[in-house]
């Protein structure tokens, strides 16, 4: 490795950081050698109504997989994030809620969010919302959203959050499966100075008849826009607010109760409920963003995901709000009104800590210099990157221009069933290697095995299995635990299996080169490929697609399809807008299509496999490696596409 694209720990930042080099190497092995002592301690920093007696109980073994933690321990989600606070810092700011119009913002001590988080608590028992129910939360960036599913945790529901840019389709699946009895939801959302359709998306989505589990739908004012309304169903957050007392004590749950649900894609079938629990999902949330933003009190601390991903919940909401952190909610998107917005926030509100994608550093970065003109930056510590693997360039740009050379970035691995940071640098102690997620958190045992589960040693490329659980880990897929078992723990015995691969280097740094199964991350947005394609089947003129990814400067990864149509259909550039609008209908804009290529068939092996390894090639042009093709069943069809695709070029 040259020293060029190394950066050791700067002394100013060691000396002032949590760990440094030797805690961080003292603290890994402790939690190797002695995990059940390790963990003992830190369930200490969040407060327990009754203290565990048991660590953990976790089994990887796919004949009975199992995964607990802090047996027999009580406590509660929204008592951690708020009550324990308002002794000590009650007036402190919890969150900071920027507008879509750079005019606007709020600012919620942890007081008044107690208040609020306790009022609408009450407001959710009075609509007949108890403990273990499910409820869905559809909103756009505002503060009520983390009332929301705070209130949930208050009270012992459930909250399964659904990303405010899913289709009304794509929004009753989730509400049908999780059998949600309330959808919690705005009136409209705002972004980037568009109105967001949400109630109206509910309104459609209600009418499957698969969402007949939900009774109520509770409406936050957010744009007073005209929105249609049923009596018997839909009622105001404010005028629920206005009655409810603010007194209500928090449930005392156990430590694996079940605090949220939150649906991701998989390479099959159709999108997973992730299950997550109370008590180790917490332990870690908090410690994961205490450690790895080296966060300390009174720190300005700002994460750009929605609500609506794992990012959102983990690091938005429960692990800032969980250390007493104050957190920024921005509602709209980074380059609204300009590319400058970015910048403009974070000398507004003197951001210390900025945490977001690759996607949106490459967005500002196409920009040039101007993301960061008219702002100073100047209060920026430590950066933060998470979602995708970040290239060297977008890399080096976010250090340079935004971090002006001055603040370490934390590339952090991780993934929704994980709950929290797996693989990240610690700011103070490990030296960066641009585009490596770099070493394992406490407690992580990450290895690389081959396709046949043979365990790498040393420097080597693979697939990322982890060895032990650690507290944050997913619990179950809700409703399917077989599924769980089959996702994760059947294809390498004995180990979690992540669906990532990636290379160990000599120094021991991971580099993580994506996804080794059907799923594509574009824009750090996770979408199964199966999923794009059965939206495509489900279309009258389609008569089968195959998706696969393909590099896309600025999202990261684009969507390709191809598509063949019934006997009887004409391709038309109608269609293909149609198409495309489809997919947005069936899923959400996220989904759309950045490529659709006509084809008369697809190449498949005679058992009637789809081969995508070809297809992948094709919409790259590397036509001269598509390797064996002669055990498809018609190789024919490989030129038809190769010749369509140059047509397009
Ligand atoms: C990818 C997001 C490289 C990875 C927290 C993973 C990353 C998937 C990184 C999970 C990173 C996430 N470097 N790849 N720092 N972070 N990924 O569930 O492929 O939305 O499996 O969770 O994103 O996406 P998810």
């Amino acid at each position: 490795m040259s020293v060029a694209n190394l950066y050791p720990v700067t002394e100013a930042f060691a000396a002032q950081a949590l760990i440094n080099q030797d805690k961080y190497k003292e603290m890994y092995q402790q939690s190797v050698i002695n995990p059940e002592g390790f963990w003992r301690e830190q369930g200490k920093r969040i407060d327990w109504f009754k203290p565990f007696e048991r660590v953990k109980q976790t089994s990887f073994d796919d004949l009975h997989v199992d995964i607990k933690w802090y047996l027999g321990g009580t406590t509660n989600v929204s008592y951690n994030c708020l009550d324990r606070h308002l002794e000590a810092r009650g007036d402190q700011v919890a969150i900071i809620w920027e507008g879509d119009e750079p005019d606007q913002h709020r600012h919620i001590t942890y007081r008044e969010l107690h208040e609020e988080v306790c009022k609408f608590s009450n407001a959710l028992r009075g609509q007949g919302v108890n403990r273990g129910d499910v409820v869905t939360i559809y909103m756009p960036m505002i503060p009520e959203a983390a009332v929301a599913m705070l209130a949930c945790t208050r009270i012992g529901a459930i909250h399964t959050v659904v990303f405010g840019g899913f289709s009304p389709e794509a929004l009753a699946g989730r509400i049908a499966d999780s059998e949600s009895k309330v959808v919690i939801t705005a009136d409209e959302g705002v972004r980037g100075g568009k109105r967001v359709p949400l109630k109206a998306n509910v309104d459609e989505a209600l009418t499957n008849p698969s969402t007949h589990c939900v009774k109520q739908v509770l409406v936050v004012q957010r744009t007073g826009g005209q929105v249609p309304w049923h009596n018997h169903r839909d009622v105001w957050y404010h005028d629920v607010m206005k009655v409810a007392s603010s007194h209500c004590a928090p449930k005392e749950l156990d430590a694996e109760a079940p605090l949220f649900i939150l649906y991701t894609s998989g390479s099959t079938g159709k999108p997973k409920g992730v299950l997550h629990t109370t008590g180790g999902y917490l332990v870690y949330a908090s410690m994961t963003h205490e450690y790895v933003f080296d966060y300390k009190p009174g720190e300005v601390y700002w994460c750009t995901a929605d609500v609506g991903w794992i990012t959102g919940h983990s690091y938005m909401i429960y692990g800032p709000l969980a250390n007493g952190a104050t957190t920024l909610l921005y509602e709209g998107i980074p380059n609204y009104p300009d590319v400058s917005r970015i910048g403009q926030i974070i000398d507004k509100h003197q951001v210390n800590i900025l945490y977001t994608a690759p996607t949106a550093i490459r967005a500002m970065m196409a920009e040039g210099k101007k993301a960061v003109e008219g702002s100073s930056g100047k209060s920026l510590r430590l950066l933060g990157s998470v979602g995708e693997p970040i290239n060297p360039e977008a890399w080096h740009w976010y250090h340079e221009t935004v971090g002006q050379s001055r603040c370490p970035i934390v590339d952090t691995w991780w993934q929704t069933e994980t709950g929290g940071i797996l693989i990240s640098p610690l700011p103070g102690a490990t030296a960066l290697k641009p585009g490596s997620a770099t070493r394992p958190f406490f407690g992580v045992q990450p290895a690389l095995v081959d396709n046949l589960g043979n365990l790498i040693e040393g420097p080597a490329e693979g697939n990322l299995v982890i060895l032990d659980s650690w507290p944050g880990q997913m619990r179950s897929v809700y409703g399917d635990h077989d599924r769980f078992v089959q996702t994760y723990f059947k294809t390498f015995k004995g180990m979690y299996f992540t669906g990532d691969g990636a290379r160990r280097d000599e120094d021991g740094y991971y580099w993580i080169t994506g996804r080794v199964d059907d799923v594509l991350n574009v824009s750090g947005h996770r979408m199964g490929t199966a999923e794009i394609e059965s939206a495509m089947v489900a279309h009258k003129d389609v008569a089968e697609a195959a998706v696969v990814g393909f590099p896309h400067d600025i999202k990261g990864q684009g969507i390709y399809v191809y598509v063949t149509l019934n006997a009887d259909v004409e391709a038309s550039e109608a269609l293909r807008q149609e198409l495309r609008q489809w997919v947005r209908k069936e899923i959400g804009p996220i989904a759309s299509p950045d490529v659709i290529q006509w084809a008369p068939g697809l190449p498949k092996t005679r058992s009637g496999k789809i081969m995508r390894r070809i297809l992948r090639k094709i919409a790259v042009g590397e036509y001269s490696a598509l390797g064996d093709i002669s055990t498809l069943a018609d190789p024919a069809v490989v030129q038809q596409l190769v010749d369509t695709h140059q047509g397009m070029q």
